[in-house]
């Protein structure tokens, strides 16, 4: 029986391991990511961020979903679709309700709503929009709170202020009503974490390393209740990463860590450039996500 990404999720919570989650800003790189999963026996999900159809080179949703339908191997993958902001990092508003409607439509099997740049109250009732919208079908809602920084454009803050400060991170009593009010399936959460760089004139550029706030995030796991998403996966510190595993973090997206690989070697043939994504997704799934083997824990056989 084909499990939900929500059931698969959930048993990754449950066993205190993760999903991780990546990024396809351009088509080839698809092929060699599922081939990683598959060869590594690692589960993940293959997704797509509005920004990457809008400011990269993936095309589309359908683009995506059709590329997916080619070399999907559900044994290791699922589709989903990632940040749809309501009010984008140009700070320009969204159709988030229609785009997140075509993506159910097309099949995408999760999908998030990026309400994290509006007030508490309208992220609230955004987000309760769009799990009203999925309800039927089955697919599962990510909603985000907090500042997750990074996909604007123009310089972060420096980062040892965000992170001694604190400012931004996701509140405790927020993540309790936001939880409870929208009936989200799944919260991304600021605790430290950057996105990488996207603006053309910075997303080549080194990300820095982040440390995650371990205490804070268990309280906000046992505020939350649902399983919780790190965002900006690429380059974190690594034992606060694998700590994390522990304290809730059951999803994890992973963009600049295999984008940067495949844009370094743009001028390649394709094949090579699927080559070095691959190499890339092998190194990670095994040494830093330490999730090679543990697909049937994400399957449901070991649980
Ligand atoms: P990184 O680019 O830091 O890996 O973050 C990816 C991400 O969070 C996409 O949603």
């Amino acid at each position: 029986m084909k499990l939900t990404t929500k059931e698969i999720v959930r048993n990754a919570w449950k066993a205190k391991t993760v999903v991780p989650s990546f990024n396809v800003p351009y088509l080839p790189m698809m092929e060699p990511i599922v081939r990683a999963l598959r060869d590594t026996e690692s589960f993940g999900l293959v997704m797509v961020a509005r920004l990457e159809w809008v400011k990269f080179e993936s095309g589309s949703m359908k683009a995506i979903r059709d590329e997916y339908e080619q070399v999907k191997d559900e044994r290791y993958t699922r589709l989903h679709l990632d940040h749809v902001p309501v009010i984008d990092e140009d700070s320009l508003r969204v159709d988030f309700e229609r785009e997140i409607g075509e993506a159910i439509d097309l099949g995408y099997e999760s999908v998030m709503v990026d309400g994290s740049r509006l007030a508490l109250d309208e992220n609230i009732a955004c987000t309760r929009k769009i799990v009203e919208l999925a309800a039927n079908s089955g697919v599962a809602v990510e909603g985000e709170l907090g500042a997750v920084l990074g996909h604007e454009s123009g310089p972060l803050p420096p980062y040892e202020e965000i992170f001694a400060s604190g400012k931004g991170f996701t509140r405790t009593d927020e993540a309790i009503r936001f939880a409870t009010e929208t009936g989200v399936d799944w919260l991304s959460v600021a605790i430290g974490n950057v996105h990488g760089a996207i603006a053309d004139a910075t997303r080549g550029q080194k990300k820095i390393e982040a440390r995650l706030a371990l205490d804070h995030l268990t309280r906000l796991s046992e505020a939350a209740k649902v399983p919780l998403v790190l965002h900006g996966g690429t380059g974190i510190r690594r034992n606060d990463l694998l700590a994390s595993f522990n304290r809730g973090i059951a999803k994890i997206n992973v963009a600049t860590a295999i984008r940067q690989p495949y844009e370094k070697a743009i001028d390649l043939p394709v094949s090579e450039r699927q080559q070095v994504v691959y190499e890339t997704m092998v190194d990670l799934l095994r040494n830093e996500l330490r999730v090679a083997g543990k697909a049937p824990i994400h399957t449901g056989e070991m649980v």
